[in-house]
């Protein structure tokens, strides 16, 4: 199993790297018919270096659908591996094999196996932030932008598990009216922000619109006038008539938001301490340097058992059926 051990940064030696890193990236993207695919919570580099830039359902999907032999993933692992179980023959690569997710890591394959067994009826629904082990375990994958849709395409007689964010499991019991079976799983990162401050800030800044992301806890989404996953946010900011947004995810989407519409004013919603904890950490240890060096040296690589993936292949596939 793949567990996030977060580890300090150690600094690349510079002189192995090109002085124009945007140039050599390009020159290897050719060289090795490479596509990036980036999520927003990468640094703005990365963002801007990307092919393709999406939530997590954007970019499975671009993953099913690419002609690249080589797949670098500006993500965390849990995406890389996705990519990998729908792409067996492709390179797969990650910038740092340690861009883990807590999340992921909040759902161990053998405490899960138990508890399922505990619901032999159930059907099991897993939010893609999830090991390629609990994937392997499930009927079908979601992400946050399809999870409401999926659950409604369920018989209402049917009873479901979902794994392993209890926030989004709670948000989508909401919309959907039907009782779920929650795995107790969360995000460091959705879990930080302060509704104290969430509520001061708003009182500074009357006009702003709060929009949030449903891995935040209850009493911060409560206060949000829209909730949905980064793209449906990024959208969102540029068709709603607010010119102010406090944004309740993690801040690198704001880099994309302001680039979208530079005329509106996005501010990153406080974390309880006063810490940059709502950086995802996992998602920050990539960067533009190690995207180079990955794709110069073809390493750090995704490999996973071909039980496994096969095995997680099937609910992946329902996944994109059902999110047609
Ligand atoms: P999205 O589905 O919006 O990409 O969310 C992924 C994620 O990791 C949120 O923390
Ligand atoms: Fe995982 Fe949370 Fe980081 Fe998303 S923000 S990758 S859920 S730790």
């Amino acid at each position: 199993m793949f567990t996030t051990a977060l580890r300090p940064q150690t600094p690349l030696p510079s002189r192995d790297l090109p002085s124009d890193l945007f140039e050599a990236i390009n020159a290897l993207k050719q060289k090795l018919n490479a596509v990036i695919l980036a999520h927003y919570y990468q640094d703005p580099d990365i963002q801007d270096i990307a092919d393709y830039l999406g939530d997590s359902l954007g970019l499975s999907q671009q993953a099913a659908s690419t002609n690249a032999d080589v797949i670098v993933f500006a993500g965390v692992h849990f995406m890389a591996e996705t990519a990998k179980i729908l792409n067996p023959d492709k390179l797969v690569l990650l910038p740092d094999l340690d861009a883990g997710c807590s999340l992921a890591d909040s759902c161990p394959a053998d405490a899960f196996a138990e508890f399922k067994a505990d619901y032999p009826n159930h059907l099991v629904i897993s939010y893609i932030n999830c090991t390629a082990e609990i994937k392997a375990m499930s009927d079908i994958i979601c992400t946050s932008s399809n999870a409401v849709k999926i659950v409604n395409q369920i018989p209402k007689d049917q009873p479901i598990i979902f794994a392993p964010d209890r926030n989004l499991g709670r948000y989508v019991m909401e919309q959907t009216g039907r009782e779920l079976v929650l795995w107790q799983g969360s995000c460091i990162v959705h879990e930080t922000f302060s509704e104290k401050k969430l509520i001061q800030l708003k009182i500074e800044h009357p006009d702003a619109e709060i929009i949030a992301h449903p891995e935040c806890e209850p009493p911060v989404l409560r206060h949000a006038s829209y909730i949905g996953s980064t793209t449906a946010l990024l959208k969102y900011s540029q068709t709603s008539s607010s010119r102010e947004f406090i944004v309740a995810t993690e801040p690198g989407i704001i880099h994309q938001m302001q680039k979208q519409t530079p005329t509106k004013r996005f501010i990153p919603a406080p974390a309880m301490n006063n810490c940059a904890c709502n950086e995802c950490p996992y998602m920050r240890l990539n960067t533009l340097e190690k995207l180079y060096l990955a794709m110069e040296n073809r390493q750090p690589e995704i490999t996973m058992s071909e039980e496994i993936r096969v095995a997680a292949l099937r609910p992946m596939q329902r996944m994109l059926e059902m999110s047609a």
